[in-house]
């Protein structure tokens, strides 16, 4: 998906080993679709040289603010107006308090003091050993990034080139483009809490079976995500599957039905938006077996009971929170025929006040989807598409909701 469409994006890298990671940061951001303009402090090319970042941005790499390209002489002006967002990274530890101060001798620290602010954000992801960026100094000058207005991106843990281990490190060129497409995302949801669930339950039968169903989890990590992007808190309850947890997100692994209305009602305090996207097994197996079930030769199946599983969705939207209009509750539908009537139906049954309905079969493993939006007021259809643009959009659809009913609790 080109999540930077239309994005010209400045990528900055000042000097520390983590200028390997700048390359591959360089190609996802063009897989992504952005265009981008590379500028390297004079440390930068001493660990990189600008050839390579050239030849993948496709651009020649500015150096110098005497650079004679810019026919107006004003590299520094140019290129900031020109961009969508400065990324700087790596940010070393000095390039860092150089920002800090609004110092500006050199191409990279003028443009970022002359960019417009209020139109191209500045974001910075920091790379160095633990010692430096734990140093007060640095604690300083990154309180004072903060204040200015820059989005300070957060630093991987584990080892670092010096040897040490512990906090400082550059995070991974993909953690870094996903913060960046966040930051292009409205922060609708800014001050709410959204806990999702997502995925299948497993129901044991014994220890090494169970029920499932088929349900990916696609749509309910990229519900968080979205929330998340879109600037919430977010807690996301799994059932299992495979999917990477998105970043900034809170996320808890559950199998049962049951345990994941454990986590839920251990969440659901704090939470002021509730997205029921989980295709939960409706009903468990009575006497689960404590060792494997063998087969006893008659050719007959064992005689296994079922009973029906709590309703979460309904449980949260019965909490009195939810009646009192403190918790937004939100469900899913998945159904093989007659959409509309059952999503309707569904909906009331639930006690919700927005119901998305999706066929079952359409969407269970598939990148793309299409939905019903069902409330009182009406029926909205939502055309096929990717289940992160989905998801932004079901973002937008509950803040205008929430927005019309006041602000967050
Ligand atoms: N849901 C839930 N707990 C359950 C069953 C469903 O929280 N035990 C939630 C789902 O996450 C979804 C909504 O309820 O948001 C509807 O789920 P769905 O499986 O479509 O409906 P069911 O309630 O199972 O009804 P039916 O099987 O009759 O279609």
């Amino acid at each position: 998906m080109e999540d930077l469409a239309k994005k010209h994006i400045l990528l900055g890298l000042s000097g520390g080993v983590a200028c390997y990671k700048s390359a591959e940061l360089c190609r996802l951001m063009m897989k992504a679709g952005a265009t981008v303009q590379v500028v390297m402090t004079e440390a930068a090319s001493r660990f990189i040289t600008p050839v390579t970042l050239q030849a993948l941005s496709q651009r020649p790499v500015y150096l110098s603010q005497w650079d004679e390209r810019a026919a107006n002489g004003m590299a520094h002006i140019n290129l900031g107006r020109e961009a969508d967002a400065c990324l700087v990274a790596p940010a070393s530890a000095d390039f860092i308090a150089k920002l800090a101060q609004g110092r500006a001798d050199d191409l990279l620290s003028l443009l970022c003091l002359a960019r417009p602010s209020q139109r191209v954000p500045l974001l910075v992801a920091p790379a160095m050993n633990r010692e430096m960026w734990a140093h007060p100094a640095t604690r300083r000058n990154v309180a004072q990034l903060l204040a200015d207005g820059a989005t300070v991106l957060d630093v991987g843990r584990g080892e670092q080139a010096c040897g040490e281990t512990g906090d400082g490190r550059m995070l991974e060129p993909a953690e870094i483009v996903q913060d960046l497409v966040a930051a292009f995302q409205p922060k609708v949801l800014a001050g709410h809490h959204v806990l999702v669930t997502a995925g299948p339950t497993y129901e044991a039968m014994d220890p090494v079976r169970g029920i499932t169903n088929l349900s990916s989890g696609k749509m309910g990590f990229a519900i968080a995500r979205a929330a998340s992007e879109a600037g919430a808190e977010v807690t996301l309850v799994a059932g299992p599957v495979g999917q990477p947890t998105p970043r900034g997100v809170a996320r808890i692994d559950v199998r049962s039905a049951r345990d994941m209305l454990a986590a839920v009602q251990a969440s659901q305090d704090r939470a002021t938006v509730f997205i029921a996207c989980a295709a939960v097994a409706d009903w468990r197996v009575a006497q689960p077996g404590s060792q494997k079930i063998k087969k006893d030769g008659s050719g007959l199946p064992p005689p296994l009971e079922f009973v029906e599983n709590p309703d979460i969705l309904a449980t949260v939207a019965a909490s009195g929170r939810a009646r009192r209009g403190e918790l937004f509750c939100v469900g899913f539908a998945a159904e093989s025929h007659d959409l509309l009537t059952h999503a309707q139906a569904k909906r009331v049954r639930k006690g919700v006040p927005l119901l998305v309905g999706n066929i079952g079969p359409d969407t269970f493993g598939q990148d793309d989807n299409a939905l019903l939006l069902v409330d009182a007021v009406g029926v909205t259809e939502v055309p096929r598409a990717p289940k992160l643009v989905l998801a932004r959009g079901l973002m937008t659809e509950i803040a205008r909701r929430l927005a019309a009913k006041g602000p967050a609790p």
